[in-house]
């Protein structure tokens, strides 16, 4: 072979192994040109639901190709201009061209630079249907006086409100200028003063480097509560007291987890609480976690959801996936971590419960989960990363690290954890990275339990390995034993003791009814225990799962006041798959959709519209 035959077959062998870590949901080249930091200043306009500004992107080129445009990804923005400038000198008109729109990844904003370019300067405006922001009334707030406004960038929404290279292999530190009406309160996933006073304009910075889908704002009339000198709580003023209530632990939280992983590596730690029509429970934003009010049950049975996000503060936004294939990294490290803190400040009963909750939902989905969509390292090419959003990449994960934690022991696992995450702190990384690092920290000096880890099987095959951990709970089992007892007409419903269980029992006993039940067996649940009146979000959901199922029509009113007052993808996804399997049902649903549809979230609009039929899929 001549030279130049070899120089190209190792050329064409490296990017083809450059290809599988390859992020399939951006147009953006940072093998050519890195962005490294973004400058916001934007206006936030309420009456034309607009955000408008510049973006100046600090880049740098990353090959020796000087003739490679920069690329940034972008959906339904307004691009008036684009700008570059060497350092600090004046800005030059640069060539720009939009491409053609993908219906997933938005549109490649393609941008010619002289070699010596270090800032480009792109004016631009939102989108009417841009997807990452939610625009609410006053009438859809707590408080119904004023609007508010907020982001939702993960995973690839960040470029519908900010141009730039919108995937989690570039880290960028940003600064932000935020102007909103004078009455209201910006925030961000960025330094927030607690004793910020309101005045219109805001500026912000984030210094340690993040991926995009980190980025948040959230503007309205938001009141601050402190925890801890570190901890805090926004809110709506008429929230934020009992918010502050349910998170009393959030400090003793941030604690346990630096003791077990090391230091709390962004200075504060405060969670937002969003409008019901938040579409997630929880979002890990640095610094500034977006939690649903649906969490705030009265009894903090429900801030496992805390510890998840306040997690992320080491999995997910410490050490990131390079791409959303490696999703799993960030959620399956975050709920072995959330299980950890809840055991550490709750203790193991408490854990272990969450733990077989966990399990039993997974087992479910896999039941009729494509094989494909079983697997940690899932191919989502062509889809939305939305699609990869099971118990998978979650409890699949979150087992397998459980799984090597009892291979290894809890004190070495522990110690491999920490090392990891001090060990690429503020880096994203590939599943193939963590093997290498696994294999090379935890693997190496034992070959029997290597092979015992299973890696390749836990990574690459659907389903879970014949030894995959079988979490336990003894209070769950007595409850299991109670719902076999009632469903067969053992034990009435009277004689249950319900009024003692925690929330994650009933959890527990409600899915653990074997099929298929009465109406009359519903109701002398529901005469004995009020549950169609339960205030706690995720036993109602439970509940009405059940009543829909078996159409226990005393439900009819509150199903559709859930679905219409909160907008949680989790809870409305499942309740209206179960009202479309009749056709009556369906009917309903539509009727009820109709009038929600307007009050969710994009992201919850763009998954219903497929389960009630009027979407693409
Ligand atoms: N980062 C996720 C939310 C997310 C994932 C949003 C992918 C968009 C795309 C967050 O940390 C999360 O996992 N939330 C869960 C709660 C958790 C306790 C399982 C949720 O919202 O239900
Ligand atoms: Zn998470």
């Amino acid at each position: 072979m001549s030279l130049v035959r070899i120089a190209f077959a190792m050329f064409t062998l490296a990017s083809f192994a450059g290809a599988a870590d390859r992020d399939a949901h951006s147009f953006a080249n940072p093998e050519h040109v890195r962005v490294k930091h973004v400058a916001l200043d934007v206006d936030v306009d309420f009456d034309k639901q607009v955000i408008r500004g510049t973006a100046v992107l600090t880049v740098e080129r990353t090959s020796k190709d000087h003739k490679q445009p920069l690329v940034l990804d972008t959906r339904g923005l307004t691009i008036s201009a684009v700008d570059w400038r060497v350092d600090q000198g004046i800005y030059w008109k640069a060539k720009f061209d939009l491409g053609k729109p993908d219906p997933v990844l938005g549109q490649a904003l393609t941008v010619q630079l002289p070699a010596e370019a270090t800032t480009v300067r792109v004016a631009y405006a939102t989108g009417p249907n841009a997807t990452a922001l939610q625009w609410l009334t006053p009438a859809q707030t707590a408080g119904k006086k004023r609007p508010l406004l907020f982001t939702q960038s993960q995973a690839i929404d960040a470029r519908s409100w900010v141009p730039l290279q919108d995937t989690p292999g570039v880290r960028i530190t940003y600064t932000a200028t935020v102007r909103t009406p004078k009455d209201l309160l910006a925030v961000m996933s960025a330094g927030n003063d607690p004793a910020a006073k309101r005045t219109g304009a805001y500026t912000f910075a984030m210094t340690q480097p993040i991926p995009s889908y980190l980025m948040a704002l959230a503007v309205g009339d938001l009141d601050f509560r402190p925890l801890s000198k570190r901890t805090g709580v926004y809110a709506e003023p008429s929230v934020v007291n009992k918010a502050a209530t349910e998170f009393a632990d959030l400090e003793e939280m941030v604690q346990a987890c630096e003791k077990l992983y090391g230091p709390y590596r962004w200075e504060r730690y405060d969670v937002l609480v969003m409008p019901p029509s938040f579409p997630f429970g929880g979002m890990e934003n640095p610094r500034l976690t977006f939690a649903s009010p649906t969490i705030l049950a009265g009894d903090k049975s429900l801030v496992a959801l805390l510890a998840h996000e306040l997690a992320h503060s080491w999995s997910g936004n410490l050490v990131s996936n390079a791409t959303w294939r490696d999703f799993w990294l960030n959620e399956g490290f975050t709920v072995y971590l959330e299980r950890r803190i809840m055991e550490a400040v709750y203790g193991k009963a408490r854990a272990d419960a969450e733990a077989v909750l966990g399990r039993r939902s997974l087992d479910r989905e896999l039941a009729d989960l494509p094989k494909p969509d079983q697997v940690l390292h899932v191919d989502l090419t062509g889809r939305p990363p939305v699609d990869g959003l099971t118990d998978v990449p979650y409890e699949k994960g979150a087992l397998f690290l459980k799984h090597l934690e009892a291979v290894y022991g809890r004190e070495r696992f522990d110690r491999f954890l920490s090392g990891y995450f001090a060990h690429f702190s503020f880096r994203s990384i590939t599943t193939a990275q963590f093997k290498a690092y696994l294999a090379e920290h935890l693997l190496k000096d034992d070959p029997a339990k290597a092979a015992r880890a299973k890696v390749d099987e836990w990574l690459t095959q659907p389903g879970l390995p014949a030894d995959a951990p079988s979490p336990s709970a003894a209070a769950l089992e007595t409850v299991e034993a109670h719902a076999k007892a009632f469903a067969a007409d053992k034990v009435k419903a009277a004689e249950l003791p319900g009024k003692a269980w925690t929330a994650q029992e009933w959890l527990h006993f409600l899915t653990s009814l074997p099929a298929p039940l009465t109406k009359g067996r519903l109701r002398a649940l529901d005469e004995a225990f009020h549950l169609t009146q339960s205030g706690n979000s995720e036993v109602l959901f439970a509940w009405l799962m059940l009543a829909v199922k078996y159409r226990y029509d005393p439900a009819d009113e509150r199903l559709e006041a859930f679905l219409t007052e909160q907008g949680r993808r989790k809870f409305l996804k499942p309740l209206y798959e179960e009202l479309a399997k009749t056709p009556a049902g369906k009917e309903r649903a539509l009727a009820i959709y109709k009038k929600a549809r307007p009050t969710y979230h994009p992201v919850s609009v763009e998954t219903i519209d497929v389960v009630v039929g009027w979407g693409k899929r």
